[in-house]
């Protein structure tokens, strides 16, 4: 049994890695300061011995070290971000702030205290526009946002610093993860959380462009396993590897699978193609399957689920 820290443990993804560790019997230090993050999120976890919550910032200097030197971590599995690509383009300096300033202090906190593994929530938007299909971790890095750049910052941060003062870094590249807890509230959240809330009140969802742009989406629950694998596996050493599928789906195909399910709903509008949308997006696994990684869920099983599960009650 291994002792994780796990930032952003409240958020989607934080809080699926946190019941997964938990669920393999591990201890899970969460932090989250829920600036998007959701108690609700949480509401398995706190009910196990095993977990522990601190309401904390961990991009404010000082925090994440005083926090590491008192619980010992074996790793820290680093998830809290701004995660809208939207929000960074509106606000580099937040971004700045809490995508790569908190990775330093991440890395700082690792060095310190002598703690082993770091494992980073690093993304497809480093990639950018990347010609290559699917995407291998050798594609050349274009990042076209502050969001993409600023996870690409961070990756080398961190190698850099695990490389020099000896801890294992291993950074995960999410292509479009979906699944239960993400927030649907943003036009530019995933259009998965938009679609599942959009049909569950019967109201058409809108497609842009034609609807044959494609994604590898992801379910969660997978990202989760991914992540506790990096953070416990023995024996794994520093470097980036893809979470993804290998399968493409194309947004048809994901408002047909919604329209099965909800009958009564009436069709898709068609909008024209959002500026900057990319028509494809499809990642090569084969580097994290090397590494024992392997996502099982399909689309169509994970959009199940989705579909009938109510949404996470909000806690008193
Ligand atoms: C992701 C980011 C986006 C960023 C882009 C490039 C998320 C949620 N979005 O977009 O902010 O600019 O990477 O790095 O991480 N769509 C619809 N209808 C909707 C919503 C979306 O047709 O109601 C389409 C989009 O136009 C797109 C596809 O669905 O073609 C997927 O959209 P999204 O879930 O936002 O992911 P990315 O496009 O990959």
């Amino acid at each position: 049994m291994a002792k994780i820290l796990v930032t952003g443990a409240a958020g989607f993804i934080g809080s699926h890695t946190t019941d997964c560790l938990l669920g393999e019997g591990h201890a899970v230090v969460g932090v989250d300061n829920f600036r998007t993050g959701r108690k609700e999120n949480l509401a398995t976890a706190l009910r196990s011995p095993a977990f522990a919550l601190h309401v904390k910032d961990v991009a404010a200097p000082g925090v994440l070290a005083a926090l590491v030197a008192a619980e010992r971590p074996d790793a820290i599995i680093h998830l809290a971000a701004l995660v809208s690509v939207q929000e960074s383009i509106a606000n580099p300096e937040l971004n700045f702030s809490l995508n790569v300033q908190a990775s330093q202090l991440v890395a700082e906190a690792a060095r310190l205290h002598g703690v082993g593994r770091v494992v980073f929530a690093s993304s497809a938007a480093i990639y950018g526009d990347a010609a290559e299909r699917p995407i291998r971790e050798s594609a050349e890095k274009r990042p076209v946002s502050p969001y993409g750049a600023a996870k690409l910052a961070s990756e080398d941060l961190l190698l850099g610093h695990g490389a020099c003062y000896g801890f294992t870094v291993r950074c995960q590249r999410y292509f479009n993860v979906f699944g239960t807890r993400q927030d649907p509230a943003s036009p530019y959240s995933g259009v998965i959380s938009i679609f599942a809330r959009n049909y569950r009140e019967g109201k058409p969802v809108t497609l842009f462009g034609d609807g044959r742009q494609t994604r590898d989406f992801i379910a969660v629950r997978d990202v989760a396993r991914a992540n506790a694998l990096a953070a416990t596996r023995p024996g794994l050493t520093s470097g980036a590897a893809n979470i993804c599928t290998g399968r493409a789906t194309s947004l048809l195909d994901l408002a047909g699978i919604f329209a099965a399910a909800h009958p009564g709903v009436g069709a898709p509008v068609h909008r024209p193609a959002r500026a900057g949308d990319i028509l494809h997006s499809l990642g090569d696994p084969a580097a994290a399957a090397a590494l024992g990684f392997t996502a099982r869920t399909g689309v169509a099983e994970g959009l199940a689920e989705l579909i009938s599960e109510p949404p996470v009650p909000v806690l008193p």
